[in-house]
């Protein structure tokens, strides 16, 4: 090596430095991204940075649902340490937004329009005051069952299209000896299938009174009182070792072949990917029996934490790579989700995929398109919380009759508001 080469060398490298101090390329991101199928389209999402030149920091914080990840950044944002981004689910968001704790990438989403694209429902959770403070990287859905074909096939079913129907194709099962119905007895999936099952119930109008407006008529409701009956029902179809059960392993009893169906958002349709199957021949996808036409949503959103000033270009790079129509596409089809954006094709999706980009359309359009209320889309968390309390109780019998579970309900629901 030459003397001048060394100079040229030292003197890049000081500017390396410069560089650094003043445009800090890493992207640290907190989410439950953990099953295979959900850290599968997260790598898309890192790779995607990585070729722009930043460098992933992951602050993975296991459990469904999102639960543990919420106390970890509620603790990250309170010393004063947010991440550059936090996967988040609607009211969260709209929390930190009030405290002053969120960023602003509305330059970016002018340029590239994304309030034309965005449905205005997701917009609600994603702006304040109109600036972009988060980025929705998806919609997906509850109202969904997946089911494994070939025991459909040994035991003759065809798709369920009311509540009774399902009862009957889950009775069906058992004579069989299969486990009907694959459930994670947690609080949040309990509470995310009762969702589905109100909705069939007593219709998607119901489901909006009782949930997004808590209208006390509804709430107190004979319609009420039948969900839970309804779902009292589905007691007699779960396994023997259904309570604690994570999500994924719920799953995985279905793609093996061990039970019939797991009703749950379309994060499933991950794991039968990233278990190679294929929908329609390996796996069949139906709206929740007597929800076709609706649709209710939770969007996982990327909220923009306020961070220094050396982090906001990575920031930025983080909301336009999350935001680009053909990380989008890539994603979801991975994800199992659909597009937040409405403009991306439905090309590369399988037909589950297509199904729910042409049901989010429709039901947006008609505004059957409702935030999922144990997902935190209908109502802040003390509100969701205390659902999901309340739901889980009435499964695992401590609350007793449906009655009860009303009188419970409403009264859980009233404080927490
Ligand atoms: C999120 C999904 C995630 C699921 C299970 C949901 O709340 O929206 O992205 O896959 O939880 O962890």
């Amino acid at each position: 090596m030459t003397f001048r080469s060394v100079l040229m060398a030292t003197a890049s490298l000081g500017f390396a430095f410069a560089a650094h101090a003043a445009d800090n390329k890493e992207v640290q991101m907190l989410h439950w991204w953990t099953s295979g199928g959900e850290a599968a389209a997260l790598n898309v999402l890192k790779q995607d940075l990585s070729k722009e030149g930043y460098a992933w920091k992951d602050v993975p914080v296991a459990g469904g649902g999102g639960e543990a990840a919420m106390t970890t950044l509620k603790a990250m944002v309170a010393a004063g340490n947010p991440p550059t981004a936090s996967q988040i689910l609607g009211y969260f968001a709209l929390d930190y937004a009030e405290a002053g704790k969120l960023g602003d990438v509305s330059a970016v989403a002018a340029k590239e329009k994304w309030a034309d694209v965005v449905p205005k429902a997701l917009q609600k959770f994603t702006t304040t005051n109109g600036k972009w403070d988060a980025v929705p990287v998806n919609i997906h859905s509850v109202n969904w069952v997946w089911i494994n074909k070939s025991v459909m096939d040994k035991i003759g079913g065809t798709e369920p299209k009311s509540f009774d129907d399902f009862l009957a194709l889950l009775g069906k099962a058992k004579a069989a000896g299969a486990i009907p119905l694959a459930l994670g007895g947690q609080p949040w999936q309990e509470a995310t299938m009762f969702d589905s099952v109100v909705a069939s119930t007593g219709g998607i109008e119901f489901y909006k009174k009782a949930f997004v407006d808590l209208d006390d008529a509804a709430l107190k409701s004979d319609t009420m009182k039948k969900s839970f009956d309804n779902l009292a029902k589905l007691r007699d179809f779960v396994d023997p070792n259904y309570a604690g059960r994570d999500w994924n392993l719920a799953t995985a009893m279905v793609i093996k072949g061990d039970a019939l169906v797991q009703v749950m958002g379309d994060w499933a349709k991950g794991e039968f990917r990233a278990a190679k199957k294929e929908a329609g021949k390996d796996f069949l996808c139906y709206r929740f029996p007597g929800t076709d036409g609706s649709v209710i949503y939770n969007t996982d959103m990327f909220a923009l934490f306020n961070v220094s000033a050396d982090r906001k270009a990575a920031q930025m790079a983080l909301a336009a790579a999350t935001m680009s129509p053909s990380f989008q596409s890539a994603f979801n089809v991975v994800k199992g989700s659909v597009p937040a954006r409405m403009d991306v094709p439905d090309t590369d999706f399988d037909i589950c995929g297509k199904k729910g980009i042409a049901d989010v359309k429709a039901a947006n359009s008609k505004g059957s398109f409702v935030g999922s209320m144990a997902q935190n889309y209908a109502q802040p968390p003390a509100v969701a919380g205390a659902y999901h309390d309340v739901v889980t109780k009435f499964f695992h019998g401590e609350i007793k009759t449906s009655d009860a579970a009303v009188t419970e309900l409403v009264k859980a629901l009233n404080n927490a508001k």
